[in-house]
Parts: C-alpha cells; structure tokens; sequence
C-alpha cells in the first residue's frame, strides 16, 4: 500500500465527514486500538478510515520501528497521534478503548483475543483463527461467552464475485457439484535462513511469545513466518485457507470427516520448514475437496487459472476467484478419450473493496450490536480443517475427524498434535 494512497483515503473520509460538527464525530466514532502494526495491520486500518467513523487511540506492536512508522501514518491520517504499546495488556487498559484490530502472527491471535473479549472490547482479528486447533476452540468461547461482535478476518466473505457464483451455484444451474480443487501454484518470497542477531527495534523474545523461540533469520522474522512450521505453519494455513473458507461458504460445508495429506519439501530443503510441494484431500460432505500448491519455480503457464477454484458440476465447471467466475459448460454424453468439452466458456466480472466491506460491517456491528458474516466459529471450521491437513502430514498421512466430538479417531500422534504446549511463562487457554 503506498502512503500516498492511505493518506488520500484518509482525507477523503475527512471531506466527507466536514459536514457534521468535530464535537458530534467524535462522540460518534469508535475508538479503536490496534495490535500488530505490520503489513496487514496497516491495510486492515486503512479499510477501518474508508469505512470512515473511527479514531485509533492506541497501538501496540513489539518492534519499535513498526511502531513509529504506523504511528506516523495514523497521526498523518487523522490529525491525533496514538498512544503507544508494547505489551498488548496495556493497550487494552487503556480508558474509552472500545475495540481491537488484531493483525499479528498467528501464533499471538489466541491469547490477545481472548484477553479482549474478557475485557469487554469487540475484536477483528486477522485469519488464520488461530495457530492450532485448541487455541481455535478456547476462543470460539471466549467470544461467545464475552457477547463480543468479533469478525474474523476472511474478507473473501465480501467478494461480490464469489457472492454471484455462490447464488449461481445454488440454484442449481452447474449441476450438482461433484468436487472441488483449489490450488495455488507460485513461487515463494525468501529470505536468507542464516542466523543473525535481530533488530535492535525488535523484542524476538515477546514476538515469539508462546511459540518456541527460534534462532531469529530473516527467513523466519517479519512477513516471512509464514513458511515457517513454527509460527506461520505454511502455505495452505497461509493463503489456501482462504479458498478453503470460500468454498465452505460457497457449498456451506461443515468441517471434512477425513483429511488425506501428501508433499514435502522437494525444491526449498534448507531455505523453509514447510512443504514446498503440497496435496491435500478433505472429504467433506457431500463432496470432496483438494488443495494443491507448488511455491517454487515459475508462477504459472496458464496465469487466468493459477490462484482460485474449479467447482466441477454435473453440468457445468465454474473457475472462481475473488474477481469473476468463468462457467465451463460439460460437452453432452459420455467423453471417453480425449474428454475435450466444447471449449465454449462464459466469464462474470466482479470485483469489489471486499477488504473494506468486511471491516465496514464489523464496525457497522460493533455500533448497533449486530451481526458479523465470519464470526469465530465459522472461521474455527476454515482454520481447523487445513490445521488437520497439516497434522495428517506428520501423523501417517490421514485423519479421521469425529465432528461432534471434537476428536481425531484412532490416531494418538495426530491428536496430540491438535495442542502445542505453550512456552512459560504463557499458558495456553484451552482448559479441555
Ligand atoms: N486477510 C488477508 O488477506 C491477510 C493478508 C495478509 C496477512 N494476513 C494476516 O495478518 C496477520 C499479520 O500478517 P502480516 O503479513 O501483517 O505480518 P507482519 O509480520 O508484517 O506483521 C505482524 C506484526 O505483528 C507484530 N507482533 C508480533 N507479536 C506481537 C505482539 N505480541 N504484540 C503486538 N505486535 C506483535 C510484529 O512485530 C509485526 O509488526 C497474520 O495473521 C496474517 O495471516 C491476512
């Protein structure tokens, strides 16, 4: 996101707002706070200022210069400075705070979100819910317990193009749909692995918090955790676990009875800790699932295609992203060899702000105590099942999963690895 851009948003919204007295807007606007001052913490606050209603009175972030550069950006935006934090608890001790932004590395959501529900304030927290799959459950009820209006931060539940499709879909016109594959096929940012001492801005130790603390590299440290087991735990719990949770909402599936996991670390040995190479069946109901990615080598031949969904129904297949969707009619009778359908195609486009929509109805929520379209259980259900696809990796390549129960069958090296021990002196919320 360039200044630029975050600033001239900013002063539109000012614009806009001229009209009314300063007295009556800020008696008005939601005092917000936001914890994790990255790369996304920044673009959720700027759909937060388009949203237009918000004062951000306080951040809070444990590298230094993260913190000074989002402060500058907020003050510039909107005239006030905001008060600084490194620990999180401190934010939410601060007086008239009435909500949270939560954008920090998967493995600090559990414990931030939690500690805010209890103290009262409404939460956005970024995807994934949480880094494993008890946290997940610990804060689907804290959330409810608390009352809270706590959206999650799968904003693909706002694109108008996977709105279209998923009415399109339900009235019947592709045919029942028979599966599903998603993939993504790119390659990975890296970083040199090599240990180094980190920043002198940067507190690894509370960045790690109740992970283990690894040698800090480049390759692990700020945005490129994500291919690292420890925190970010990989591309499909990165990025696929946005396809997954569109295609749940599309099909309005529950959670998969069985994962089925293969891949590896075939081109990146050395460089990430996470599959480079990655297959992944779910066997929801009805219809299966399969998630492919490859993050080395060249992007894609085919570019239109490289990142989004195939539904392949009786009658038609649907590509969708979260741009347009393109229908694919079935060429008539049995296709024996070669299966060539008829080549005739038909492409909807529609994009949207999704990023926007999906913080401007959390806020609209959090003022009249409404509703939210990816409330914590939902987002549980995204999250848990590519959580199982990564477990089924480690634990003999499958998992069963009994959905009522809330347990792996007949796999202890799997269900031992729905809860990773915490690093004291945190303590991980689930009491179970
Ligand atoms: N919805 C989306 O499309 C989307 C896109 C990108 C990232 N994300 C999510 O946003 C979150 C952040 O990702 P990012 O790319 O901005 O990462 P990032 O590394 O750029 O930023 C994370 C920030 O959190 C800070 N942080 C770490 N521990 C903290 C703590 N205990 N208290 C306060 N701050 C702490 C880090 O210092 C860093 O500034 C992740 O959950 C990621 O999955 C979502």
């Amino acid at each position: 996101m360039q200044r630029r851009v975050f600033l001239g948003t900013l002063a539109a919204g000012a614009a806009a707002l001229g009209r009314r007295s300063a007295a009556e807007e800020t008696k008005e606007k939601i005092r917000l706070g936001l914890i994790g001052c990255g790369w996304y913490g920044l673009v959720d606050t700027e759909a937060a200022f388009k949203a237009g209603g918000v004062e951000v009175v306080g951040i809070c972030d444990v590298d230094n210069a993260h913190l000074l550069a989002a402060s500058e950006r907020i003050r510039d935006g909107q005239g006030l400075s905001p008060r600084a934090f490194k620990d999180y608890r401190e934010l939410l001790d601060l007086p008239g705070l009435q909500a949270v932004v939560i954008a920090t590395p998967p493995h600090w959501h559990a414990l931030p979100v939690i500690e805010a529900c209890k103290r009262g304030k409404d939460v956005y927290c970024e995807k994934p819910l949480a880094y494993d799959v008890r946290e997940g459950r610990a804060m689907v009820e804290a959330a409810r317990a608390s009352g809270r209006v706590v959206q999650i931060g799968f904003q693909r539940r706002h694109s108008e193009a996977i709105r279209q499709a998923k009415a399109y879909i339900a009235e019947g016109r592709a045919g029942k749909i028979v599966s599903v594959a998603a993939h993504i096929h790119y390659p990975a940012q890296l970083e040199d692995p090599t240990p180094v001492d980190p920043p002198a801005t940067l507190d690894w130790d509370l960045w790690c918090g109740p992970a283990p603390k690894l040698p800090y590299s480049r390759q692990v440290g700020h945005f490129n955790w994500r291919t690292e087991e420890a925190y970010g735990n990989g591309h499909l719990v990165d990025w696929g676990i946005h396809w997954i949770d569109a295609i749940r909402n599309v099909l309005g599936l529950g959670m998969p009875r069985s994962v089925q996991s293969a891949g590896g670390l075939y081109r990146l040995k050395g460089r990430i800790t996470t599959p480079d190479v990655l297959t992944a069946h779910f066997e929801f109901e009805p219809c299966p699932v399969t998630w492919t990615h490859r993050i080395f080598g060249q992007a894609e031949v085919s570019p239109e295609t490289s990142n989004g969904m195939f539904f392949y129904g009786e009658k038609e297949t649907i590509f969708l992203n979260d741009e347009r969707y393109v229908v694919y009619p079935t060429a008539p009778g049995p296709q024996l060899s070669p299966p060539t359908g008829t080549g005739e195609h038909r492409t909807v486009e529609a994009k949207n702000d999704q990023q926007t929509e999906h913080v401007k109805e959390w806020l609209e929520a959090v003022r009249t105590r409404g509703k939210v379209s990816c409330p914590p259980e939902e987002a549980y259900r995204s999250t848990a099942a590519v959580q199982l696809a990564m477990i089924a990796l480690k634990a003999g390549g499958r998992v069963d999963w009994d959905a009522d129960k809330e347990q792996v069958r007949d796999n202890p090296k799997a269900a031992a690895l729905l809860k990773r021990e915490y690093r004291a002196p945190w303590v991980h919320p689930w009491k179970g």
